[in-house]
C-alpha cells in the first residue's frame, strides 16, 4: 500500500431539493455567472427554465453557452472563455452531463490563461492551478467530471483527445440529483454506466497494488453496484434508487476516495480515446468495445487470480475454481454484461469503424512509450487489441 494524501474540496448537494441551494454557492462568489450546457436536453427536462428562475429571482446576472458537443471541442472552450474575460464572468456554471462541465473546466482555465487558448494549456500538459471557479449541475452518471480534477478536450483539427488535469478544475460545487438523470436515453444510460464501471476496473483494480483490502472493498462495491442498478434504470426510467445509485457511483469512481494507496493504470481510457477522437463516438460504448477484448488480451498467469477475483466479487462467479477457468468466466461475464444487459453493439465495425488509423492510435494511445498497467501495453499490443475489436 503507498502513501496517500486525500483532499477533495468539491462539497456535494445530493438529493431532490438541494437545487434551491444554487444561488447562496453562487453568491459566495460573486454574482455574474456563464451558464454553460449541450444540445438542448436541459430545455426539454425543464432544468434550464428552473435553474435560470432561481438565478434570476436572486439577482443574479447570466451569460450563456449552449451547443457544447458531445466529445467537448476545444474551440467551444475558447469561445466560452472570451465572454469570461470580456463579461467579467465569476463563476462558470456547467449544467449537464461530463461534456458540458469538462468543457466548462477547459472555459475556467482559459479565461485566466494569457493566451485564452485552452489547446496551450493541454497540449503543454499544464497542470492547472488557477482557474475561474466551476460549479457542475449533473445530469448523467458517467465520467466523474463533476468531482474531479479532469477536463477531457478534443481537436478535431488533429484528432487528438487529451485530458487537461488540475487541481483548480475540481469544482466548488456539484448538485446532483438523480432525477435529472431520468429523461436521459437508454443509450446514454448504459454508455455512462460502462464508464462508471470501467473508471474502477481500468483505473486502480486490476492496475493497482493488491494490498489495501479497505479499498478494494469499496472498489468492488462501485462495480458492483453498476451492476446491480444498470438493469433496473433501463427498464424503469425513472426508479430514483437506481438513478441515486448510478449518480453516487460517478461520482465515487474518480473523486478519488477509490485511489488511496494504490496505483493508477487507465489502458481501456487510454485506447478509448483514440477511438473517440477519430471517430467522435461515445465514450462508454467505446470502452465497453474494448475492456472484454483488453482483459483477454492481458489474462494469463499472473493477472488470472485479480481477474478471477473481479468476477467472483462482481458478478457472483463460482468460488473454488482454478484461476485462470475463473477468470475467462469473469471476463464473459463482462462481456454478457456490455453486450446483453446494457444492449451495447459489440464490434467497433457496427460503428463504422476499419483499421485504417489503428496503427496511428496505437502509437499515440502510448504517447512514445507504453500504457503501464497489469501487464504493459507496447503499441503493437494496442494494435493487436483494436484488431480484436473489429
Ligand atoms: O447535449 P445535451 O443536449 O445535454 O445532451 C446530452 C448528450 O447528447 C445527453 N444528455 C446528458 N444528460 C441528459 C441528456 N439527455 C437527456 N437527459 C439528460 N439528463 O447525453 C449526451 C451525452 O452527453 P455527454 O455529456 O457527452 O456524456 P458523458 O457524461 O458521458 O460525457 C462524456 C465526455 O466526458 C469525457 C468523455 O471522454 C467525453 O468527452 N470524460 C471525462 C472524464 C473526466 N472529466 O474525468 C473522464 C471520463 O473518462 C471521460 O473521458
Ligand atoms: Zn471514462
Amino acid at each position: 500500500m503507498n502513501d496517500f494524501i486525500f483532499h477533495n474540496p468539491d462539497k456535494v448537494y445530493f438529493g431532490k431539493n438541494q437545487i434551491e441551494n444554487l444561488p447562496k454557492e453562487i453568491l459566495s462568489i460573486g454574482n455574474k455567472v456563464l451558464l454553460v450546457y449541450g444540445g438542448g436536453s436541459i430545455k426539454k427536462n425543464g432544468l434550464y427554465q428552473k435553474i435560470t428562475g432561481l438565478l434570476k429571482d436572486s439577482g443574479i446576472q447570466i451569460f450563456e453557452l449552449s451547443g457544447v458537443e458531445p466529445n467537448p471541442r476545444h474551440t467551444t472552450a475558447n469561445k466560452g472563455a472570451e465572454i469570461c474575460k470580456a463579461e467579467k464572468i465569476d463563476v462558470v456554471l456547467a449544467v449537464g452531463g461530463g461534456s458540458v462541465i469538462d468543457c466548462s473546466k477547459g472555459i475556467a482555465a482559459a479565461a485566466v490563461a494569457k493566451s485564452g487558448d485552452v489547446w496551450e494549456l493541454v497540449s503543454k500538459g499544464v497542470w492547472v492551478t488557477e482557474a475561474l471557479p466551476v460549479i457542475a449541475v449533473l445530469t448523467n452518471a458517467a465520467t466523474g467530471s463533476e468531482m474531479d480534477a479532469w477536463a477531457v478536450i478534443s481537436n478535431m483539427e488533429t484528432n487528438e483527445k487529451i485530458g487537461l488535469g488540475g487541481s483548480a478544475l475540481i469544482p466548488k460545487a456539484a448538485f446532483e440529483n438523480p432525477e435529472y438523470s431520468y429523461s436521459l436515453s437508454a443509450y446514454q444510460t448504459a454508455c455512462g454506466a460502462f464508464d462508471i464501471f470501467n473508471h474502477v476496473l481500468d483505473n486502480y483494480y486490476l492496475a493497482g497494488d493488491k494490498t489495501f483490502d479497505l479499498v478494494l472493498e469499496f472498489q468492488e462495491a462501485v462495480m458492483r453496484a453498476v451492476v446491480k442498478w444498470t438493469p433496473v434504470a433501463l427498464k424503469e426510467p425513472e426508479n430514483y434508487e437506481a438513478r441515486a445509485n448510478l449518480m453516487w457511483a460517478s461520482s465515487m469512481a474518480l473523486n478519488t476516495v477509490l485511489d488511496g494507496g494504490t496505483v493508477h493504470g487507465c489502458a481501456c481510457h487510454m485506447m478509448e480515446h483514440e477511438l473517440s477522437a477519430y471517430y467522435d463516438i461515445t465514450h462508454g460504448h467505446g470502452l465497453a468495445i474494448v475492456t472484454p477484448r483488453w482483459l483477454a488480451y492481458i489474462l494469463n498467469e499472473n493477472t488470472a487470480p485479480a481477474i478471477y477475483r473481479l468476477g467472483e466479487k462482481v458478478f457472483g462467479v463460482e468460488k473454488g475454481l482454478d484461476n485462470m477457468e475463473g477468470a475467462r468466466l469473469a471476463i464473459d461475464a463482462v462481456w454478457n454484461f456490455c453486450f446483453n444487459t446494457l444492449g451495447l453493439k459489440p464490434n467497433l465495425t457496427d460503428l463504422g469503424i476499419g483499421k485504417e488509423n489503428f496503427e496511428k492510435m496505437a502509437q499515440h494511445a502510448c504517447f512514445g512509450g507504453e500504457i503501464s498497467g497489469p501487464k504493459n501495453l507496447t503499441p503493437k499490443d494496442v494494435e493487436a487489441i483494436y484488431n480484436m475489436c473489429l
